[in-house]
């Protein structure tokens, strides 16, 4: 509860600083703009321009309202969320509500809106050009296209890891430290960093080369040192998409464990093309299918087991997509 306080304070401390812009837990780096998304160029917009700015209100979640009780659970909830690139649609009006301290999974096709609806979640389709977006997006119970939430609080509080691990052509210590200062938070850096690392499941392999290169590691490693970057600031959300796409089946593994693990403390939201990694770490799945419906939502184990659509299942078992 304390460090829920905390954390809203903090984060109402740095609205509006535009210097905080680049860093975005989302841990977007330069190359981040060379993920398969195309167009999301970190830096190119979202920059706070008012300094009236809020943040998103976690009075919602923390001041006691006592008539949410049937969404205390929920974190981020859609409400016929629609996206158009231009005059394409590429998610058709979409609700669904993402449970607290869980993994959601969502899967469908090439193309079916994955990456677009989780970029919704933190605002990063803000920053490619053409796109639009309707309906809403509530992250507890605030809806975060307001006009007065500041996206950039807002990725520190949603962090997000790429499908192609993207460390800073930094040492392992710089790549976690980087958000913890430029956010200028006030904390014992190395304690931090080591904290993360540990979160992160990287710490007992990289203890003893901190000043080294994060390029040096080994892909499994870059993609858990990417986990920690964007863990370090202590953000309440982690969107995956396709995070162990790249990476051979023991560093899969470890990155599949590690998102279980994260789950104790954090929600997470990972798209997948591997309908057995769904099935085996999330709780909740998500199935879009072509033309950016979603078209079932459920316990993951109702949805691998026992579907209610029938193209679900046709997909499930691989009879299309
Ligand atoms: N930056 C963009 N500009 C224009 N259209 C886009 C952009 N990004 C995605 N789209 C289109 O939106 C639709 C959904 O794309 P999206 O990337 O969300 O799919 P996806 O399910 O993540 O696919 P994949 O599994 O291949 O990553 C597609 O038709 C795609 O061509
Ligand atoms: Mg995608």
């Amino acid at each position: 509860m304390d460090a829920k306080s905390d954390r809203a304070d903090r984060l109402r401390g740095e609205a509006g600083n535009p210097a905080l812009h680049p860093v975005m837990t989302d841990t977007a780096p330069p190359t981040a703009a060379e993920a398969d998304d195309g167009g999301t160029e970190q830096n190119a917009s979202g920059t706070p321009d008012d300094e009236d700015d809020v943040l998103i209100d976690t009075t919602v979640s923390t001041g006691g309202d006592g008539g949410s009780t049937v969404r205390s659970d929920t974190v981020i909830e859609s409400r016929n969320l629609e996206v158009h690139y231009g005059d394409e649609q590429a998610l058709k009006p979409t609700t669904m509500e993402i449970p607290e301290r869980r993994v959601t999974a969502i899967i469908g096709p090439s193309g079916c809106g994955k990456s677009t609806f989780l970029r919704c979640i933190n605002r990063m389709n803000d920053l490619i050009d053409g796109c639009t977006v309707d309906g809403e997006l509530r992250f507890r119970g605030k809806n975060v296209y307001d006009e007065d939430v500041d996206p950039v609080a807002l990725r520190r509080t949603i962090g997000m890891v790429f499908q192609k691990p993207n460390p800073f052509p930094k040492s392992i210590k710089d790549n976690v430290a980087y958000g913890l200062e430029v956010q200028d938070m006030d904390v014992d850096v190395d304690a931090a960093v080591e904290k993360a690392l540990k979160r992160a499941a990287l710490w007992d392999e990289v203890k003893d080369q901190l000043d080294s290169s994060g390029l040096d590691l080994s892909g499994g490693q870059q993609q858990r040192l990417c986990i920690a970057r964007a863990i370090a600031p202590d953000p309440e959300v982690i969107l995956m998409d396709e995070p162990a796409s790249a990476l051979d089946p023991v560093a899969t593994s470890k990155v599949e464990d590690l998102i279980e693990e994260l789950s104790e403390d954090y929600t997470v939201v990972v798209v997948t093309h591997n309908m057995q990694q769904a099935a085996r770490i999330s709780d909740k799945t998500a199935v879009f299918l072509t033309g950016g419906e979603l078209v079932e939502f459920d316990d993951t184990q109702t949805i691998f087991e026992n579907p209610n659509d029938d193209r679900v299942e046709d997909y499930i078992t691989g009879k299309f997509g």
